[in-house]
């Protein structure tokens, strides 16, 4: 095997001239608000609703920042932004749907595309079974608010019922009530016990995640004028939620909370920065949707770049009057932007922010939940996976089978994994994926000096390379655990590509674009 035949590079114009192909053409019906919205329905989610809390108060394999979490959210924006300038110079340039991984194909070969492709699953089928366990968290709590009960064994998954029982044993042993482990934890141990037992072994299975990624599942599949339309009234509500939270919550800030500012200094604002970081996630979604967009190469940046300003501002907003609320360490729960109002006494007012944390965690899992069949479909397309994964629905004229499938995948995981080593492993994957694209950047602005560009990211190399520094940083970060799984997970992908994908590129194959191959 000739080692060039691993980076053989498609050119951008067969990029650019596959899209034409009417066998598998989309429908282009997107414009600059409903990429935004679409953006920022990406952006805001968990990350907020949720993992802020664990940022703050430090967890148990991370330090916490303390009230300096906006010191970690204006780092991550930092980091983001350069990112972000990269990714709308390559959606401007080759305006395909596939991300990344399309991106990668005409700049750094196709292994490399491979690898990005098969890297991006983390980022967006793997996040969205974080999201979708946080949406079942928040779920579960509004329902007992309205005095409705899912059996615990049906809430939650089973590692994290297996980790909570055994906090629950060390507690006991060490003479600490176990009450002072927070109602949450203990509803997980005790699913461990409640739960019937399948061959001797303890069924526990997160039914709400399960349920709530088969229905977005279907309206994905349906076509995604219905899935912008569904996303933009989702994304005002949560936006609605936020600016609530924001404006209740500033007349209730007290000053004295915001000291000691970072008490485990810049090492906790780091290791806060590598976990918030997924509250990031999500602006380049907006790039999967360039063959489904009118005029792209305007569009695409505008998208881009505007969805991350507005959540950055956001972000910063909710951790300035969130630690400003509450002592530092108190906020390490599921719920903070919820429990800061419950410790008020103001129950009415959790309650409504837990109903809109519902809504925002429902609006974050669209983009992803249509994101990833449409890298799927790239792959399939291109023959580095197996020809289902490209075919188009004739009515929907969305990439049913490959939706269906991501479908499954998501609702799996999200049922049975743990939400923190999920958000660890999306997080290592994404800050790859974003390196990786910076490094495309630098790369084809060196190969391809004269390539028409709508979109120039500014101060190359520097943007790229403070790209490329700013990830491997955040990577650093994260747990080793987490770096196994990421090995892993890449080692099983380079397998998958040499017994199959490596055979049936159709670019090695030289399959005229266009014309599909009969496989
Ligand atoms: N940024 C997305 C979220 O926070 C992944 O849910």
């Amino acid at each position: 095997m000739a080692l060039a035949n691993l980076f053989q590079r498609k050119t951008l114009d067969r990029l650019v001239g596959e899209t034409a192909d009417p066998q598998h053409q989309l429908k282009r019906v997107l414009g600059p608000v409903q990429l935004t919205m679409l953006g920022v329905g990406a952006i805001v989610g968990a990350g907020i609703f949720s993992t802020v809390g664990t940022a703050a108060a430090g967890g148990s394999d991370h330090l916490g920042a303390g009230p300096a979490l906006v010191v970690s959210f204006l780092l991550v924006a930092v980091a983001c932004s350069f990112a972000a300038l990269c990714y709308s110079e390559l959606a401007a340039m080759v305006p395909v749907s596939g991300s990344a991984y399309t991106y990668a194909y005409a700049t750094l070969g196709e292994l490399v595309a491979w690898i990005i492709g098969w890297d991006l699953i983390l980022e967006y089928a793997i996040s969205n079974a974080a999201v979708a366990v946080s949406w079942s968290g928040y779920f579960q709590e509004l329902l007992r608010g309205l005095g409705l009960v899912i059996p615990n064994w049906l809430g939650t998954d089973y590692r994290s019922a297996v980790q909570a029982a055994a906090e629950v044993a060390r507690t006991h042993a060490a003479g600490t009530d176990v009450a002072t482990l927070g109602a949450g934890l203990l509803r997980d141990a005790q699913a461990l016990q409640a739960a019937p037992q399948l061959f001797g072994f303890p069924l526990v299975f997160n039914l709400p995640a399960f349920a709530i990624v088969a229905l977005i599942t279907w309206v994905v599949l349906i076509g995604i004028r219905e899935t912008a339309g569904v996303n933009t009234g989702l994304v005002i509500a949560k936006l609605a939620i936020v600016l609530f939270f924001l404006g209740l919550g500033a007349f209730y800030v007290k000053p004295e909370n915001w000291t000691p500012f970072a008490p485990h200094g810049f090492k906790g604002i780091s290791s806060a920065a590598a976990i918030i970081f997924f509250a990031y996630i999500g602006f380049d979604t907006v790039s999967t949707a360039a063959e489904e967009t009118r005029n792209p190469q305007r569009n695409m940046p505008i998208g881009i770049m505007a969805s991350l300003v507005i959540c950055t501002v956001l972000y910063v907003a909710v951790a300035v009057v969130l630690t400003g609320m509450a002592q530092w360490d108190t906020l390490g729960n599921a719920e903070p932007l919820a429990a800061v109002f419950s410790a008020l006494g103001m129950n009415w007012t959790a309650g409504i922010i837990a109903l809109g944390a519902v809504l925002a965690t429902t609006s974050a899992l669209l983009p992803y939940q249509a994101g990833q069949p449409r890298i799927f479909f790239s792959m399939g397309r291109d023959g580095l996976l197996p020809p289902w994964a490209a075919r188009v629905h004739p009515r929907f004229r969305t990439p049913h089978v490959a939706t269906i499938l991501t479908g499954v995948l998501v609702a799996v995981c999200s049922s049975l994994a743990n939400i923190n080593e999920l958000v660890e492993l999306t997080n290592i994957g994404t800050l790859f994926a974003f390196a990786l694209v910076a490094a495309g950047v630098l790369i084809l602005r060196y190969k391809e000096p004269g390539r028409h560009r709508p979109f120039r990211a500014p101060l190359v190399p520097w943007v790229p390379l403070g790209a490329i520094v700013c990830c491997g940083y955040l990577m650093l970060q994260l747990p080793a655990k987490t770096w196994w799984r990421f090995f892993l997970w890449m080692a099983v992908g380079l397998l998958f590509y040499f017994l199959y994908g490596f055979q049936h590129s159709r670019l090695r194959n030289g399959a005229h674009p266009g014309k599909p191959t009969n496989r």
